[in-house]
């Protein structure tokens, strides 16, 4: 039995409709006009324990939803959830000594009083025993770097500092899944890289599973080794990262850098009638091409051949890049594999 079981999960919400013409706003209050919205529409995934996973999508489409329902916020419209064996939002209460929950956009602690009440309210509501909660304020503490904020009022720090409360919070009760919905959303670098460090120590060190949505490519690879990308409500990918680098980055970039300019423009010239698209910056001449229409070595004997490049550099594309291509075009099969055959999942319903 998997540790988190999803089948044919769905969520709509009904929305007002607003109305137009004469006495709109009257004929609203007398009989609103409803219109059902499908967030979920037909999600099934499983996740064993110890996994991390990313759940990724663009904007709207259903991520911060799934969690709710995962974590027994929401009740689903249709299908089921299973975590760790109990249904959420039926038993939410003890599912919640379960689930640990990080919402990058919402706070679970008191805006005006000190972090450190926030935590021991927590200890009161999930019965942490005094011994498990010194130990792990002081081991969680420590590693986030928040002793010294924590006599702090919560509206005093700053975001990043406020997250790292916040996922020291959710981890009291020593929970076996942590949701975090854009945990590094609005951080500097630093504050990302710490947050992801943490995050990968208590799933490598204390197996807690891990499912993340989040926009930032790095905190996946940093963090993640599988992703499921969905859209408008549905599963569209579910496997790893590399697997979509391998299969669907088909963008490739030749970096050569010349003694001048002019050796760049001159090396630019050679390629007018190649199936690629050249661009001279200062020393550097840039070459994009399609994997699929050109062939690196082609390339690189002609620019050895006919130029002295002083220095060559091969880039894939950029995973942020793929990944919005991927948002706008969907998955396709790329017509050289059956994805099938592959090791990621291609779904689709
Ligand atoms: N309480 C609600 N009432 C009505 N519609 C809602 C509600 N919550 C979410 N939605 C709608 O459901 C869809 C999915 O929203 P959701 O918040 O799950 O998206 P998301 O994938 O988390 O997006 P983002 O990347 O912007 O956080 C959106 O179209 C949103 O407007
Ligand atoms: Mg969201």
């Amino acid at each position: 039995m998997p540790f988190i079981e999803v089948k044919h999960l769905r969520k709509t919400f009904e929305t007002d409709v607003r109305r137009t013409g004469r006495f709109a706003t009257i004929r609203s209050l007398i009989k609103p006009e409803k219109r059902e919205m499908v967030a979920v529409e037909d999600i099934s995934f499983s996740i064993e324990k110890g996994e991390s996973v990313a759940y990724l999508g663009p904007n709207g489409a259903g991520k911060s939803t799934t969690i709710k329902m995962l974590t027994g916020i929401l009740e689903p419209s249709g299908g089921s959830i299973e975590v760790a064996g109990l249904i959420p939002h039926k038993s939410r209460k003890l599912s919640s000594y379960q689930i640990g929950v990080v919402f990058g956009q919402r706070s679970q602690l008191l805006f005006d009083l000190p972090v450190k009440d926030s935590y021991d309210l927590l200890r009161y509501m999930y019965s942490i025993s005094w011994e498990q909660y010194h130990r792990n304020l002081r081991e969680f503490a420590e590693v986030l770097e928040v002793e010294h904020l924590l006599n702090r009022p919560v509206r005093t720090l700053s975001l990043g500092q406020r997250m790292r409360c916040e996922i020291l919070a959710s981890l009291l009760h020593e929970p076996d899944i942590l949701f975090l919905d854009e945990p590094t959303i609005g951080l500097d670098v630093v504050a990302k890289e710490r947050i992801r460090a943490f995050i990968e120590k208590i799933n490598r060190e204390k197996g807690v599973t891990l499912l993340l949505t989040t926009h930032d490519m790095h905190d996946i690879e940093r963090l993640c080794h599988r992703t499921m990308i969905i859209d408008k409500g549905r599963l569209i990918y579910d496997g790893s990262l590399q697997h979509i680098r391998d299969h669907y980055a088909t963008e490739r970039q030749i970096k050569a850098t010349f003694e001048d300019t002019k050796l760049a423009e001159k090396a630019a010239s050679l390629f007018a009638d190649f199936h690629v698209h050249t661009l001279v910056e200062e020393r550097m001449l840039k070459i994009s091409y399609d994997q699929h229409h050109m062939d690196t070595s082609t390339l690189l004997k002609h620019l050895l051949e006919y130029a002295q490049p002083r220095d060559l550099t091969m880039q894939d594309e950029n995973i942020d890049a793929l990944i919005s291509r991927i948002y706008r075009e969907g998955i396709t099969d790329s017509p050289q594999e059956s994805g099938r055959e592959l090791e990621g999942v291609i779904v689709r319903s």
